[in-house]
């Protein structure tokens, strides 16, 4: 699929990198429907992602991952942002990167870690986690992950989040970063 407006725009990245709140604002920008997986799964599950986790365990909100993953890949031109940990299972890679743009979204882990503190209930994951080195761990299992699906990585530490969407658009319309870009 060569056409840049029927491919869909996939966010990834770890917890914290603002995968939401881009993903948000590109939609407007860029005149497309935003899918949040992680709101698509609570929709359709009727309860939250730390219930979830609760209450059936990880495994449970993987497969409801890759089965949200999968109804998104037979859709055209979303904006889509996916949870930290989806890029750990092959098979959601798979089924959206032959019709996506897929950029990472990354920050260190002192950025990552001063986003998440105040919100940590929401993210079971780091209900075990106390400061960034013990983040940093977490995220340098995932990183080759992240490397290794992504088209293009932006450094969301250095950059407020309208230049970073300025950012993504110009790269969608013209296929490079602008002069002052962030890679
Ligand atoms: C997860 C990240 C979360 C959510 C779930 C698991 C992860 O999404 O999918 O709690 O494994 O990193 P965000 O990255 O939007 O916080």
């Amino acid at each position: 699929m060569n056409d840049n407006q029927e491919r869909h725009l996939v966010l990834i990245g770890f917890m914290g990198t603002g995968k939401t709140s881009a993903g948000t604002r590109l939609a407007r920008e860029l005149n497309r429907s935003f899918i949040d997986i992680d709101q698509e799964i609570e929709q359709v599950s009727g309860m939250s992602v730390s219930e979830m986790f609760r209450r059936y365990g990880e495994q449970r909100f993987r497969s409801e991952e890759t089965l949200a993953t999968a109804r998104l890949a037979g859709q055209k031109g979303l904006v889509i942002s996916t949870g930290g940990g989806w890029v750990l299972k092959e098979e959601n890679v798979a089924l959206l990167k032959p019709v996506s743009l897929i950029i990472w979204l990354n920050a260190s882990p002192e950025t990552i870690y001063s986003r998440v503190t105040r919100k940590k209930s929401i993210r079971p994951l780091l209900k075990n986690i106390h400061n960034p080195e013990e983040l940093e761990q977490m995220m340098s299992v995932r990183r080759s992950y992240y490397q290794r699906a992504a088209d293009l990585e932006i450094d969301t530490g250095s950059c407020g989040l309208r230049q970073l969407v300025h950012d993504i658009a110009y790269y969608m319309k013209y296929g490079r970063l602008p002069e002052n870009g962030q890679v």
